[in-house]
């Protein structure tokens, strides 16, 4: 049976980006006969102008039910005063909570025609293609005891990191699937060599390679020698997993190697579903954008890159993810822009359904 998706295009400039989508998606039943049943449905404030709801019940129950969710961006000023419960961002946190979405996976990938937007000098860059596996749903953000308390006659701020083996290992399989569909090679960072923490993630990561993949080649690095790494030689990487702390800041540092927000991808992940493949809700990076909405300024890139990966990851149409991410590497080297790449001199931005031609064509 066909790969199923369900499209969340969510507020903001999130329709529009996911417009380009829904014609590569068109594109790809047309002239590779690759077909996918794709339904489409609310998140965020325009499921609340609907529903009352940031994510209605129906919408949760099909997230649970498809091979994959793409999801645009959710969240605008004109929702800014609602009640927490019912705040956008809430519509989110309910589908990777309720999917159990414990990997989440940033890449820094920069393509050559780009290098030149990084910090960092073009040779570090160009043709960069990592994966940071950053462990989502344990962890010091999660750990208990927690909170502040009163010692002696001064406060104390606590916070618990805490893993156990089977969330460890869970993550670190991700990592190890990943690295068989890309350069087979994970890189584990923690810091063993200060952290308890760290001691029995080191150990579990290894146990899980040398039982169900020996075949990936693994290392292990203390977390402040991997930031070192990351910004002296990154393409030294191919999938680095870390835990949720250490993940959010090498993620951050490493997505900001690349350039714009507008071309950036992601996915979470969570267990293997019947058919082998992870639950999985594929996102840009980036929010609704209010300041260019309704626009036709939007980079749809990172929306285009995160369906890409769902081909990969989800629907196991590697050849065909490699074929789109051609297609973006090649519209970028013909000097294709939307405003938020310029930089050059004399170069015209293109809008949001031109960059989607260009990638098209
Ligand atoms: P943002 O990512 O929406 O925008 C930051 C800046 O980057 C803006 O100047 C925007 O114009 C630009 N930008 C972002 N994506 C772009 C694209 N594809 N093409 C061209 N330029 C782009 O973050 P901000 O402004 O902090 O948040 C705006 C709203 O989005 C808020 O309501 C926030 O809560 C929400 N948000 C939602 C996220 C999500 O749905 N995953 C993530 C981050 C923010
Ligand atoms: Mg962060």
């Amino acid at each position: 049976s066909n790969p199923s998706l369900l499209i969340l295009a969510g507020d903001g400039i999130g329709p529009e980006v996911m417009g380009q989508v829904r014609r590569i998606i068109d594109w790809f039943g047309d002239k590779r006969d690759l077909k996918i049943d794709v339904s489409e449905d609310l998140v965020g404030g325009a499921a609340y102008d609907v529903h009352g709801t940031p994510l209605h019940d129906d919408t949760m129950a099909k997230a649970q039910e498809v091979d994959a969710v793409l999801l645009g961006a959710v969240g605008g000023p004109k929702y800014d005063v609602l009640d927490f419960s019912v705040k956008p961002e809430r519509g989110l946190l309910r589908l990777r909570k309720e999917m159990d979405l414990y990997a989440n996976l940033r890449p820094a990938q920069c393509f050559d025609a780009l290098a030149d937007f990084s910090s960092l000098k073009r040779d570090v860059v160009a043709g960069l293609d990592i994966m940071i596996v950053r462990e989502l749903t344990s962890g010091i953000y999660f750990g208990e005891p927690r909170g502040i308390i009163t010692e002696g006659n001064e406060r104390v701020g606590i916070n618990t990191q805490r893993y156990t083996e089977s969330e460890i290992a869970r993550v670190a399989r991700s990592a190890f699937e990943l690295a068989r569909r890309r350069g087979n090679k994970v890189c584990s960072m923690e810091k063993a060599n200060v952290m308890e923490s760290g001691i029995l993630w080191r150990e579990v990561v290894q146990k899980v390679h040398d039982e169900e993949y020996p075949d990936v080649e693994l290392s292990h690095m203390y977390a402040d020698a991997g930031a070192m790494q990351l910004c002296r030689w990154p393409k030294q990487f191919d999938v680095i997993v870390t835990d949720n702390l250490f993940g959010d800041l090498l993620s951050d540092a490493a997505a900001m190697l690349t350039g714009s927000l507008g071309m950036l991808p992601s996915a979470s992940l969570g267990a293997p579903m019947a058919n082998g493949r992870p639950k999985a809700m594929y996102e840009p990076v980036h929010g609704s954008a209010p300041d260019i909405a309704g626009q036709n300024k939007a980079n749809p890139i990172a929306c285009i890159l995160s369906f890409a990966m769902a081909l990969r990851y989800s629907f196991d149409q590697g050849a065909e993810a490699d074929r789109l991410e051609a297609a973006v590497a090649k519209v970028l080297e013909d000097g294709v822009r939307t405003a938020d790449l310029l930089g050059e001199e004399g170069v015209e931005p293109v809008t949001t359904v031109g960059m989607g031609d260009a990638v098209l064509a």
